[in-house]
């Protein structure tokens, strides 16, 4: 039974091919034809001729983990085309982890435990289930929220006993359907983690078929050890890695993905690795002493005891105090910024770069928040393809869907094709672009006229539908 007839768009079917003029039929979940299909009784035709019909885009690193659960129509994603979403990245996932008191930064980026605490991942996918949200969602669990709920205190490595707690939580997590497991080396909760405990927390991984993502210790100075230090663990461990929101930060370390990036191509030859990377020369996490420093400006996101604070400029907040940048964010903690530390130069390299997947890394709780978070999508089609030409159309819309789903082992995702889930997203290819910027950072992006999940419609003439037939993959299951 056809529920949906897509006419006359052009596919542009995931896989990096070149387009073409095609029908597309949906029926249930599924896409049931792609090609030249007649009328069908009971089924409703969209005209979507001059129209581009690719596959729903997946953000391959977010923090929503909450946001699906308290937000679940999920507007700022699904406005720019995302159907799935893979939660738990840098270390951090709300699940398996129960508090009573606010978490360490960074974990409070995604925080409220209180509201939202999950002894089991299993309990988190359930919710999942019961409670659905618009879009899709591929749980990693996250190496920081391990150690919180492990150890007393995170400044050391962790004791045999704390790492086989761990563990156990872990492969409980894998168990449940958890597509893999994720680090933030480079945040205080875990940066006293050797590549010990790292390894032995990676060893569950292969068995499960799952993945490592990470946050590395060092995008700056050291980015190269860095770089060794990931790939040696998926080596070990015999699993793929993904390097985390590729970059390299800092004045002094503009130009260098010049270095990284033949060193990332270099490495793949003998290992399975893969990066994502987003549009914009700014990044934004927790309020950071350090990183203030090695930034040419930084923006208040939120601030907990200072909330009128966010959206100014951490320079103008200090200058009406009278006081220094470090002073003035030590008064804001905690917090979170954005900061410019990138060139953009390397950015255009990283996203040009033929392996790299789009990921928003937006950050769906900041009061102010980092415009990729409503406007990833839209900007590198419209702003990286089609304005400044960086990749043709074909290949901007595969690093969004169809390497994504292969990477991170999305089956029956990411691609146009007779038999595969219906996540779909059609757009303008001559007006899409994001809006959000740092000003406005919630503007939804323009030209995307209709985004499906799993067969149903979630967003369409500029407005969620209400639907929310998302689910909560489990690796290795359909
Ligand atoms: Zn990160
Ligand atoms: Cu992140």
């Amino acid at each position: 039974m056809t529920d949906y007839i897509l006419r006359g768009g052009t596919v542009v079917d995931g896989t990096g091919a070149m387009r073409f003029r095609a029908d597309v039929a949906i029926a249930g979940d599924r896409i049931a034809a792609v090609g030249t299909v007649s009328k069908i009784a009971g089924a409703r035709e969209i005209d979507v001729s001059g129209l581009v019909v690719a596959p729903g885009f997946i953000d391959v690193h977010t923090h929503d983990d909450r946001a699906l659960l308290a937000t679940p129509e999920m507007a700022a994603k699904a406005s720019q085309g995302v159907t799935t979403v893979v939660t738990g990245n840098c270390g951090v996932s709300l699940a398996p982890l129960t508090l009573d008191h606010d978490p360490p930064p960074p974990l409070d980026l995604i925080g409220d435990w209180v509201d939202y605490g999950y002894p089991r991942f299993a309990d988190y996918l359930a919710a999942l289930d019961k409670t659905p949200p618009a879009l899709n969602a591929a749980c990693l669990v996250g190496h920081s929220s391990l150690r919180v709920g492990a150890m007393p205190a995170l400044d050391r490595p962790a004791s045999p006993s704390e790492i086989l707690r761990m563990q156990e939580r872990l492969q409980e997590a894998l168990d449940a359907g958890a597509i893999g497991l994720s680090s933030g080396l480079f945040y205080a909760p875990a940066v006293h983690a050797p590549p010990e405990e790292i390894a032995a927390l990676a060893a569950l991984l292969r068995p499960a078929g799952a993945l490592y993502t990470t946050h590395m210790r060092d995008e700056a100075e050291h980015v190269l050890d860095s770089l060794d230090e990931s790939f040696a663990v998926g080596r070990a461990a015999g699993v793929p890695v993904v390097i985390s929101h590729h970059k390299t930060t800092g004045v002094a370390n503009f130009g260098r993905t010049a270095e990284t990036l033949p060193k990332i191509e270099a490495a793949m030859a003998g290992q399975e690795i893969g990066l994502d990377v987003y549009p914009y020369i700014a990044s934004s996490t927790v309020l950071r002493v350090q990183r203030i420093e090695e930034s040419l400006k930084v923006l208040i996101t939120w601030s907990k005891p200072m909330p009128d604070q966010a959206g100014r400029e951490l320079s103008a907040i200090a200058a009406d105090w009278g006081v220094s940048l470090v002073a003035a964010a030590e008064r804001l903690q905690p917090a979170g910024a954005i900061y410019w530390m990138m060139d953009e130069a390397d950015v255009q390299r990283v996203l040009g770069f033929a392996h790299s997947m789009i990921g928003s890394d937006g950050l769906p709780h900041d009061v102010h928040p980092h415009p990729r978070l409503w406007g990833t999508f839209p900007r590198v089609l419209g702003h990286y393809c089609r304005e400044l030409g960086l990749f043709s159309l074909e290949t901007a819309v595969h690093k969004m869907t169809g390497l994504s789903a292969a990477r991170f082992g999305l089956a029956g995702r990411g691609v146009v094709g007779a038999g595969a889930y219906a996540d779909l997203t059609v757009f303008d290819p001559a007006t899409v672009i994001d809006r959000a910027n740092f000003a406005e950072p919630t503007l939804p992006a323009a030209g995307i006229a209709h985004v499906f999940v799993n067969g149903s419609p979630v967003w369409q003439d500029g407005k969620a539908t209400g639907k929310r037939p998302g689910r909560a993959l489990r690796r290795g299951r359909e």
